[in-house]
């Protein structure tokens, strides 16, 4: 069984989706991550990518330029292995596109549902490492300025600026909201409450899964 990831931005997908795939010894698929990492490449999509979000308006990469590059990344992937996508599907147009590219094969989806208080405390004290990527939780808070992992500094990414936040929220609403009305039509969407600590919301996904 392979599985999608969605929910709201700091709504911890990223987090869970990679802990599952750890667990499963499956390929973690993080769109986001793997779109940053083609704008500090600064390719020629990458460097596409660095102008929208230079905009800070909170918009999604358009679908023609996400197609190119994801669908891309898909037809890499070893397809007899089992798949976590994180932050792809995330618009009914790419859900059409995705089931083309990825061979029809069967899949769930995981749908974490968090307040609005707690995705906004979450991005605000959100920092990341500038060179490999982990992210640290409250690190502004606890006072961490160096990744533990590799050394390099903290920093706030781009689109965790207050003023983003908000929007990024309000692009979830109009973009994501009708693919989880669509998946729950099918009867493939599993409702996770990610309010708990990260350790419960694994416990609840680890559960419903097993149902
Ligand atoms: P992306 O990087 O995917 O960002 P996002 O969807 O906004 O989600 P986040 O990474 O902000 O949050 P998350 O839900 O993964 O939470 P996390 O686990 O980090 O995409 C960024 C941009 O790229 C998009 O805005 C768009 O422009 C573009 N893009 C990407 N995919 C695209 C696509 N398919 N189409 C078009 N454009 C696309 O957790 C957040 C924080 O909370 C962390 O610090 C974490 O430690 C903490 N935390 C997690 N869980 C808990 C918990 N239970 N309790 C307390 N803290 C927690």
């Amino acid at each position: 069984m392979n599985y999608i990831f969605l929910g709201p931005p700091g709504s911890g997908k990223g987090t869970q989706a990679e802990r599952l795939a750890k667990k499963h010894h499956a390929i973690y698929f993080g769109t986001g991550d793997m779109m940053r990492e083609e704008a500090r490449l600064g390719t020629n999509l990458g460097q596409k990518f660095q102008e929208i979000w230079d905009k800070g308006t909170g918009e999604l990469i358009p679908e023609d330029l996400v197609n190119e590059f994801v669908i891309n990344k898909i037809s890499e992937l070893d397809q007899n292995q089992e798949v976590i996508f994180d932050g792809y599907p995330r618009s009914l147009k790419q859900a059409e596109a995705f089931v083309k590219a990825f061979d029809e094969k069967s899949f769930r989806v995981i749908n974490i549902n968090v307040s609005l208080k707690n995705l906004i405390e979450r991005l605000s004290t959100r920092r990341i490492c500038s060179k490999c990527g982990k992210v640290f939780f409250r690190a502004d808070i606890s006072g961490q300025k160096i990744c533990d992992s590799c050394g390099n500094k903290l920093i706030q990414r781009q689109d965790d600026r207050p003023e983003v936040i908000k929007k990024r929220i309000d692009v979830y609403q109009k973009e994501t909201q009708p693919l989880i009305d669509y998946y729950k039509s099918q009867n493939l969407l599993i409702d996770i409450n990610g309010n708990p600590p990260i350790d419960k919301v694994e416990k609840e996904i680890e559960e419903k899964l097993n149902d």
